[in-house]
């Protein structure tokens, strides 16, 4: 089944998505210095989701994979990245403190869970079920260690 325009574009946007939250946590492991190992761990992964979509993409192209958006859109995806370019330009002017910060966080990766992105894929390559398993997993991660990281903040304050 060959790849349709609209699906190429969400898939590109899913990219985008990936490496704008990298740049984010970016930002985040240089504004927060107490906490820059955890934001410059989440921003290296989330460098890597979206090296990894890219091949997901390039897979896709060859027909490997199958792409079923569900009820994802271009439009809903647009949504999300101006969203996210909002949140990058409060960062880059230094609005944030750690506790928005991490909340900006939370929220962020829990929608992508919410909007199950990784779900869409399909393939009977283990090669790709494994890259989905890191990309779905690697998020929950990032979730898990974001509130153990708002905790400590909380009891630190
Ligand atoms: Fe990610």
């Amino acid at each position: 089944m060959e790849l349709k325009v609209h699906q190429e574009k969400i898939i590109k946007q899913l990219i985008m998505q990936e490496e704008m939250l990298s740049k984010l946590y970016g930002y985040f492991s240089v504004q927060f210095p107490e906490y820059s190992k955890f934001w410059d761990r989440l921003s290296k992964e989330e460098y890597r989701h979206a090296r990894l979509i890219q091949k997901l993409l390039v897979a896709a192209k060859r027909g490997k994979i199958i792409f079923d958006e569900g009820k994802i859109t271009t439009y809903s995806l647009n949504a999300f990245i101006s969203r996210l370019e909002q949140i990058l330009q409060k960062a880059e002017n230094v609005e944030y403190n750690i506790k928005t910060a991490l909340i900006c966080a939370v929220d962020y990766e829990n929608s992508l869970i919410e909007k199950n992105v990784f779900t869409h894929f399909d393939s009977l390559s283990d090669n790709v079920k494994g890259t989905l398993k890191i990309l779905h997993s690697e998020t929950m991660d990032h979730i898990e260690s974001i509130k153990k990281v708002q905790k400590s903040v909380a009891e630190n304050s």
